[in-house]
Parts: structure tokens; C-alpha cells; sequence
């Protein structure tokens, strides 16, 4: 073969492979680049400025990562050994990006000093388009379990919503157990609320029965129904509601909802060896603030990102759904309100709801 023939097909593959989109190296054991395409040099960090051929001989974590040291998730050296083709998703390399590592070992056959072809692709839309995509799966699932759920409860429930206001209506106003019937027909009312609302979180429907209510009246009657769990588990409940009203205008039951779920997670939070429970209602001139504090376990910070995510739980099978803050949220979301939380370890946890305040006509403060 002569040596112009030689030139002339190294021009063609040269061509072929700096066409190619993906960085492409070929580095020794020691990390040295022995060649690379043009899109390697094009996405390289390059913190030296160097020019196409200056690549050669140098650290491919320095040009390319832009670091001075192998990547920490590097399998260079591994795959070498192994003499196995791996692949992984790295998110090292460049901030906030997934690239995908594929290594090719001993190209030049089975020798101690043989090259190792380094691949790379960037992932990073395609990961985030599947996240979304597996966020949108579940929420669907949720929806489809919604449907199934309120199906199935809807009608025992309006049997015993039925059942009761018929006995109200046939006992005697002095009957003892009069307060009883009532207590269960409002019981029923709230479940049914409760169903509604799983089924609307999944179908992302505007808040329905939109009325304009006391949020402190609401608070209190809800936290009828926590005081009987606060004792069971040695609680001490605390509550700072304002002497006056505030109103705010949404859905009753829902808001109930929010703070149901709060309560509920941070009596769980405290099950052993009980702790304080505060609650408090608080406003500026067009917010109304809705506060649950815990003295619980508190929640890891690499929780602290997830626990408003669907199906997202850290109880067993059984004990929790995951759907208790994420249903918060889209409620919280819907009244145009923010739900924040704030949490240490050991400590506490805090969810904060902010809701607007009502315009009332002809309330005191309003305007
Ligand atoms: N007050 C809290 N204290 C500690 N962890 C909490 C608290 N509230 C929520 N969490 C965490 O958030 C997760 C999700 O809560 P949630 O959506 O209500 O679902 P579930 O209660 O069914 O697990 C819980 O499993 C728990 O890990
Ligand atoms: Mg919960």
C-alpha cells in the first residue's frame, strides 16, 4: 500500500467520524488522548484554549471535563480491566447535564497498553422527557385509581348519608341519640368531599362549590376530628387562632383536607414518644397563613424535594400513599395559594399554606 493511498483513506474516515454529532476520543490507560473527532474538541470544557491539534497527549479530564483529576464516576479503568464494553449516565462531566459514557477496551487487541475508544452522548432532554413522561404514567394511574375509588365509595356512602338523615327525620328532637346521627351524616358529608377531591387532584379540575367562608370556624371544627388521635398518641395540641374571623373564598372541604393531611403526617411523624403539635392561624392585609408545626422526626433534606410528588412515601405498605401532599399542593395550587415546608432532623418540621384572603363587601377590613 502506498503512502498517498494511506493519506487518502485516513481524509475519508477522518471526515466520516468529525461528521458525527457525539464526542468521540480514543485515550490511552493513562488518560491520554491518542485522537478525537471534531465534536470532542467542539463540546470539550477546553480550559487551556486549546486548538484542534493540541489535544493530543493531554488528560482527557482536563481538556474535555475541564477538571484535574479522573472524573469521580469514571469506569475507564474498570471496563479496561474487565476487558467488558460498559455504559453509564454521567452527570460529572459538565453541570447539569446527563451524558451518556459508552467505553469500547483494547481496540488494539489483548495487550497491556491497548486504547480505549470513549463515546459520548447528552442524554439530558431525553432523561427529562422520560421523567416527565413517567410523572405524567403515574399521575394517569392515579386518575384511573380515583375513578375506581370514588366509584366504589360513592354509592355505600350516599346509602349511609340516606340512612341517616332518614333516622334524623324519624327521631324525637329530645332522642339522646340525636348528636350521634348528626355527627355521622357530617362524617359521611366529609368523606364525600374527600372523594370528590381525590378525583378532581386527578383530573386537575377547578375547585367546585367555591364559597366564601370563616377559615379560623373551619380550622377548629376540623381539628374536632385530630383532638381524638392527638391523645392517643400523647400530643400535646396547641392552637393560636385569632378571635375573629377571616375569610377566604374556595372550597371548605378541601382546605379541611390540607390541613387533615398536615396533621396527620405530623402526628406520624411524632408516634414515638409523642411531641408538640401547633397550630396556628395568622394574617397580613391580604393573606391569611395557616401553620402546622410538629416536634417530630423531621424530614431529610434529600426528601425534603420529593415529599410533594405523587406516591411519593417513606411509611410501609399500608400506613402510607403518598398521595396526602401531593393532593395539599394541587388543592393549595387551585385556591391560588403556596404551600412551603421547612424541616430539621430531630427537630421539627413546619408546612406553611398561604391563602388570599376574601374581598368582602361590607366586612370590617375589607375594602
Ligand atoms: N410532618 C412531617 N414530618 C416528617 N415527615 C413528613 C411530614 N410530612 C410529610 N412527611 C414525609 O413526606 C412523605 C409524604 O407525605 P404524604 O404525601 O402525606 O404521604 P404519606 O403520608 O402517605 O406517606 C411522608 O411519607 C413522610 O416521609
Ligand atoms: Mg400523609
Amino acid at each position: 500500500m502506498n503512502v498517498e493511498f494511506v493519506e487518502h483513506l485516513k481524509t475519508q474516515w477522518m471526515a466520516m467520524i468529525d461528521a458525527l454529532e457525539d464526542p468521540l476520543v480514543l485515550i490511552d490507560q493513562e488518560y491520554n488522548i491518542r485522537r478525537q473527532n471534531l465534536a470532542y474538541v467542539e463540546k470539550a470544557a477546553n480550559p487551556n484554549h486549546l486548538d484542534l491539534r493540541e489535544f493530543k497527549g493531554k488528560k482527557c479530564f482536563e481538556e474535555f471535563a475541564g477538571r484535574n483529576a479522573p472524573c469521580p464516576d469514571c469506569k475507564v479503568h474498570k471496563s479496561n480491566k474487565d476487558k467488558l464494553r460498559s455504559s453509564w449516565i454521567s452527570r460529572q462531566i459538565f453541570e447539569g447535564r446527563d451524558l451518556e459514557v459508552r467505553v469500547l477496551p483494547n481496540v488494539d487487541g489483548d495487550n497491556d497498553d491497548s486504547l480505549i475508544v470513549v463515546h459520548y452522548r447528552d442524554v439530558t432532554q431525553q432523561r427529562a422527557l422520560q421523567e416527565s413522561l413517567a410523572r405524567a404514567d403515574k399521575l394517569g394511574a392515579l386518575g384511573k385509581l380515583a375513578g375506581g375509588v370514588a366509584h366504589e365509595i360513592n354509592s355505600p356512602l350516599a346509602g349511609i348519608m340516606a340512612f341517616a338523615q332518614m333516622a334524623l327525620r324519624e327521631m324525637k328532637p329530645e332522642d339522646p341519640h340525636r348528636d350521634d346521627m348528626k355527627e355521622i351524616e357530617a362524617a359521611a358529608q366529609k368523606c364525600k368531599v374527600i372523594v370528590e377531591g381525590l378525583l378532581g387532584f386527578a383530573r386537575q379540575d377547578a375547585p367546585e362549590s367555591v364559597e366564601v367562608y370563616d377559615l379560623v370556624d373551619s380550622v377548629q371544627s376540623t381539628l374536632r376530628l385530630a383532638r381524638v388521635m392527638v391523645l392517643k398518641e400523647r400530643i400535646d395540641l396547641r392552637m393560636n387562632l385569632p378571635e375573629k374571623q377571616i375569610f377566604i373564598e374556595g372550597s371548605k372541604g378541601r382546605i379541611a383536607q390540607v390541613l387533615l393531611n398536615l396533621v396527620t403526617n405530623a402526628i406520624y411523624a411524632m408516634r414515638d414518644g409523642g411531641g408538640e403539635l401547633e397550630i396556628t392561624v395568622d394574617e397580613s392585609d391580604d393573606k391569611v397563613t395557616l401553620t402546622v408545626r410538629d416536634s417530630g422526626n423531621g424530614i431529610p433534606k434529600e426528601n425534603l424535594k420529593r415529599i410533594f410528588d405523587p406516591f411519593f412515601t417513606t411509611k410501609a405498605v399500608g400506613e402510607g400513599t403518598g398521595l396526602g401532599l401531593a393532593i395539599s399542593y394541587s388543592i393549595v395550587t387551585q385556591h391560588r395559594g403556596k404551600i412551603q415546608v421547612e424541616s430539621a432532623l430531630g427537630v421539627g418540621t413546619t408546612f406553611t399554606v398561604e391563602l388570599p384572603k376574601a374581598h368582602q363587601f361590607g366586612q370590617p377590613g375589607g375594602s
